[in-house]
């Protein structure tokens, strides 16, 4: 492309994504696919490589992150960032709206607007002719750290405002919060990774925004609600707090939809009550609610006392975190044999409801906090999540803290519990067998891509167990159509039917069976391989840890997965009863499986296939010997990409590794049968 079209395309460009960026991260509503947006911000990427001149400081690629600055600059704020005064309850409310007509000599009613406390840190956001030019920290109020790098990579930051009528210079100042679902994904990848967690969102988006390296901020999943203006220079926002926040949303700034402009302070009251009720379905902290007089022309008569507006009043919440004492710790056993610490609390009342119990993750967690019983520990419990224990108050500890151990048996079943290095969370490994594993096996076991018995889904699974009908996988076997007529909801037909479907189920094929017993890790894929890899079921149950690591797909992980679950009595006890009643497959010749086209060819599917359905694919890539992985990594040969094809696609393009379409494919398949 010539200089000339490139220029036009770049402008094109970056008016199309600032206006989906807009779209996707302040109004909510995204019209494109984010893989169209990706393609068009490539696009503008490869175009800004080639000329490097046309790259300006609001193109939507400045978003990603550059290069790690050694420290912040210093940055003045011409007028100061303020703080708020606090009230605790109504008579505060009230004493502060008596204090403000005493001071106005007036008996009126004041006219306040209604703004959700929102729990993060505090940015003055710097627009030079409408661009992005500085943003900053609040510091100590006069003097802060020059953030812009980390604040462009905030989807919710317009690099350039909207509309004509914004004035030369405008300082817009606001809220940056982590949103709690974003919040609970970075802890839990942390978490599953063996790394710290942020106590609460606040702290987390306090620690994204000081990253020195704004590529690792750009990963974060950070917001803005702006609710103030700083310096102004030759410009108009409005005569009051209310139009003011109008003025920013109407120029793409991202405002709270929440806010409310209400006469008189016993609507602020209700406002507040209001609030307190909606507090839990929000999706992001508030610690409050802030009141400010609307007029400005009031504001600066009233004007501030010791750093905090008189016009202004920040109305507490109940706290959400509060300090009780860890008194035992119980484990549960989740649905997929996970055990997860539960402590048991000294009653405490935290964001608004009494909390006696709350979740402590993992193991894991518990050793790197250093959590024990008997300590005073701090709780948190925002919206609709579960409370979990933040950490442990070390100064408060007694002599007598117990360290948390981890139970060696199941304390449901009494099967063995294993902690693999590196892995977070510790299971019980009696699949088969644990009841509280009991209904997510059988419905594992039974479904289509496993032992495929039509009608056993979730719901008769469920009476099944419940009615004490069957217990285990191999109990589904022995079911007769009485028992299941008498069920409600059941006919004689459609026990029969499932009878049926039953008894059918018993012809299969060793992958499927292996496949069918719901051992950790072990997906469809690993199943073939290793059905292929050994041929029957003895040799896989008696394989060493080394013979099962020369399966392909299969590393020390799975293997110990594979080792540990043939081991446990409880297992071997189930799959024996399967076999008795008459399982049956055809063994796999491991000799002339050898020579197959794309042995030792790895494969990653993404996107939508048009002609195959993916299962199809996977098959029969699998019956050429190639290994179908779930993810790209440097040991991928192939991608084939359907369309729509998202970070999988981008991961391949990053390493380098080549990428075919469905048609290729098909003429592989085509040459190969
Ligand atoms: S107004 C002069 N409005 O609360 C007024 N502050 O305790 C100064 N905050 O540093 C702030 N939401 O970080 C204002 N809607 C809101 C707010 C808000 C959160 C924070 C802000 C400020 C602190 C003051």
């Amino acid at each position: 492309m010539n200089k000339t079209s490139a220029v036009k395309r770049v402008q094109q460009l970056c008016k199309e994504l600032s206006t989906h960026n807009y779209r996707y991260y302040v109004l909510d509503e995204p019209t494109i696919p984010d893989a169209e947006y990706d393609r068009l911000l490539r696009e503008l990427q490869t175009l800004e490589n080639t000329y490097p001149e046309l790259k300006m400081a609001d193109s939507p690629t400045q978003r990603v992150g550059s290069t790690p600055v050694s420290q912040f600059a210093e940055v003045k704020h011409k007028i100061p960032m303020l703080s708020l005064a606090n009230a605790f309850d109504e008579a505060e409310l009230t004493a502060f709206n008596k204090r403000i007509q005493d001071r106005l000599k007036t008996t009126e009613i004041i006219e306040y607007v209604c703004e959700p406390k929102l729990d993060g840190l505090a940015v003055s956001l710097l627009y030079d002719k409408g661009v992005l030019v500085r943003a900053a920290t609040r510091g100590d109020g006069e003097t802060g750290e020059d953030i812009t790098q980390n604040i462009r990579t905030i989807g919710a930051v317009p690099l350039k405002l909207q509309g004509k009528n914004y004035p030369d210079l405008l300082e817009v100042r606001g809220e940056v919060y982590m949103p709690l679902q974003g919040f609970e994904k970075l802890n839990d990848y942390a978490r599953t990774h063996g790394e710290k967690t942020f106590a609460n969102p606040r702290n987390a988006a306090a620690g994204s925004l000081r990253q020195l390296d704004s590529k690792i901020t750009a990963k974060r999943p950070l917001s803005i609600y702006c609710y103030s203006v700083g310096e102004i220079v030759n410009g108009d926002v409005g005569d009051t707090q209310w139009q003011m926040l109008k003025s920013l949303a109407t120029w793409g700034l991202r405002v709270n939809p929440e806010i409310k402009k209400v006469s008189g302070i016993d609507a602020c009251w209700q406002f507040y009550l209001a609030m307190l009720t909606k507090r839990p379905t929000l999706a992001y902290d508030i610690d409050g609610i802030v009141f400010k007089v609307n007029s400005f022309e009031l504001q600066q008569r009233l004007g501030f006392v010791s750093r905090a507006p008189r016009w202004a009043i920040a109305q507490k919440f109940p706290a959400q975190e509060e300090l009780t004492v860890l008194k035992s710790v119980d484990f549960q056993v989740g649905r997929t044999g996970a055990l997860t610490p539960v402590a048991r609390l000294e009653p405490v009342f935290v964001g608004g409801v009494t909390v006696s119990n709350a979740t402590l993750h993992n193991m894991d967690e518990i050793t790197r906090k250093d959590i024990r019983i008997g300590d005073t520990v701090i709780v948190r419990r925002a919206g609709d999540v579960i409370p979990e224990v933040v950490s442990s108050f070390i100064e408060r500890r007694p002599k007598n803290a117990k360290k948390i151990v981890l139970p060696k048996d199941c304390p449901v079943c009494g099967s063995e519990v294993v902690h693999t290095e590196g892995e977070a969370v510790a299971r019980c490994i009696g699949e088969l067998y644990c009841p509280a594993q009991r209904k997510g096996a059988i419905e594992h076991f039974a479904s289509r891509k496993a032992m495929n018995i039509d009608g056993l889904g979730e719901r008769l699974v469920t009476v099944l167990v419940d009615e004490k009908l069957i217990e285990n996988v191999a109990d589904i076997y022995a079911l007769t159509i009485e028992q299941v007529a008498a069920l409600e909801r059941m006919g004689t037909k459609s026990a029969s039917n499932l009878i049926a479907a039953i008894a059918a189920s018993k012809k299969t094929t060793l992958a499927k069976f292996i496949y069918s017993l719901g051992i950790r890790e072990v997906g469809e894929a690993t199943a073939n391989n290793l059905a292929n890899q050994f041929g029957n079921l003895p040799a896989i149950e008696q394989a060493s840890m080394e013979a099962l690591q020369q399966t392909p797909d299969v590393g020390e992980v799975v293997a110990n997965h594979i080792y540990a679950f043939f081991r446990e009595p409880h297992n071997q006890k189930v799959i024996q009863q399967l076999l008795q009643h008459g399982m049956q497959w055809q063994n796999i010749n491991v000799t002339q499986q050898k020579n197959k086209p794309l042995e030792g060819k790895t494969f990653v599917l993404t996107g939508t296939l048009e002609q195959l359905s993916r299962d199809e694919a996977k098959e029969k890539l699998i019956a050429l010997g190639a290994k179908v992985s779930g993810s790209v990594s440097k040991k991928t040969d192939y991608v084939v990409a359907g369309t729509a094809a998202g970070s999988k696609l981008t991961k391949a393009q990053e390493l380098n590794i080549p990428v075919h379409d469905e048609a290729w494919l098909l003429v592989l398949f085509d040459n190969y049968t």
